[in-house]
């Protein structure tokens, strides 16, 4: 992975910015920690939209993201300059104010609590085990929801994540959702196939295709995999492709989770999900004498492994390449234009030019199931 280069916070709304002139810190919900690594960690501190931030939970199992600046005299809150949670409390290791989930100051040493002390906190959300916080165009609150969770439970496996860090926009990652000539060119896709038309629905923009797809998987000899994906685009920091595997008969879904780090580089999460497979329709080679929880966590890793080789086939160009506010479309360019426009919304409106998008109100994704989480919090 490779180190963060330069620091600065930058204005969200700022006209700077990576990837050739796209404003870095579009607006939206974006991907801070797992649970189950804030639980490990108990104080995670990183550098999140042009800045440091600190992410912990509380006793009550609230998750709490605030910018890792002391209201007080200054200091960091992070574990690297001392800072630490204590009773659920995220205490400043320079005089030892003490914070609760709401971001408020509730203790000090030496003196009665700070009414004026409060972090600088983010709306959090939460799906399954995934922890967003919201950016917002000059601190305003969130515009539209994250999906609830979709159905998970027993019948699924396990979420395998990994991260690629790299120099980036999270608009130009998101775009290969509906770019269907690159999936052809760069990933050597077969019988690529639009399915429907493209909608948008505020901050929703839904683009299904069907591709064949030829993969050597390690030793195991070349598998032909027949696919018909759905890719559910929330705002620039959270894509969701749910899929259905027709050979095998494998249900899956893979979040892809752009989030700007400093201005230049950003970090991909990609993060797989399959469902049990019980009766395969075709045997999977070297995977069929595996106990279906032991092969459908075998497969989901491999899926893994096959979605990161394709994404770095991206990064070698998305790395480099220079945003085009005009691009030269062609005729198999499909929805590039259309999706041009559904993401003017996520910058301020003198970005936005003419005939910009409304911003929306919500924006569901309709999942029979469980319910997804919701911490409290606040943009200070
Ligand atoms: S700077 Fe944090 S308590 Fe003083
Ligand atoms: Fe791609």
């Amino acid at each position: 992975m490779s180190p963060l280069r330069g620091s600065g916070a930058r204005d969200p709304g700022g006209a700077g910015a990576g990837a050739g002139g796209l404003p870095p810190f579009p607006e939206g919900w974006y991907f801070v920690a797992t649970r189950e690594a804030l639980e490990r960690a108990k104080l995670i501190e990183k550098t999140w939209m042009g800045r440091r931030i600190v992410a912990w939970r509380d006793d009550a199992g609230r998750v709490s993201v605030a910018e890792s600046v002391c209201p007080h005299l200054g200091s960091a809150l992070g574990p690297a300059a001392g800072g630490r949670v204590r009773n659920g409390r995220l205490v400043c290791p320079f005089h030892g104010f003490e914070f609760d989930a709401s971001g408020g100051c509730v203790a000090t040493p030496f003196a009665p609590p700070s009414k004026i002390a409060k972090l600088s906190s983010f709306e959090t959300r939460e799906v399954l085990g995934m922890v967003f916080a919201w950016w917002g165009i000059n601190g305003r609150p969130p515009q539209w929801r994250l999906p609830e969770d979709p159905p998970a439970g027993a019948d699924w496996c396990e979420p395998a994540f990994r991260t690629l860090r790299f120099r980036g926009h999270p608009q130009e990652t998101s775009e290969n959702a509906v770019d269907m000539a690159h999936l052809r060119y760069v990933h050597g896709y077969d019988k690529v196939r639009r399915v429907g038309s493209v909608t948008v629905d505020g901050a929703h923009l839904r683009s299904s295709f069907d591709f064949r797809r030829v993969r050597r998987i390690g030793r195991i000899a070349d598998l032909t995999f027949d696919v018909s994906a759905t890719a559910h685009v929330v705002g620039l920091g959270y894509s969701l492709v749910e899929f259905h595997e027709r050979s095998i008969g494998m249900d899956g879904r893979l979040w892809v989770l752009a989030t700007p780090l400093d201005g230049t580089l950003i970090d991909l999460v990609l993060v797989s999900q399959l469902r049990r497979i019980r009766k395969p329709k075709r045997l999977i080679a070297g995977l069929r004498f595996l106990p279906p929880a032991l092969r459908t966590e075998t497969m989901n890793r491999l899926t893994l492994l096959s979605q990161k080789h394709d994404v770095r086939q991206d990064v070698e160009v998305w790395s480099r390449k220079r945003y085009r506010r005009r691009p030269a479309l062609c005729a198999s360019d499909g929805e590039i234009g259309m999706y041009r426009r559904y993401c003017r919304q996520f910058y301020p409106a003198r970005l936005r030019g003419a005939g910009g998008s409304p911003v929306p109100s919500a924006v569901r994704i309709r999942h029979s199931g469980s319910a997804s989480r919701t911490s409290r919090g606040h943009r200070g």
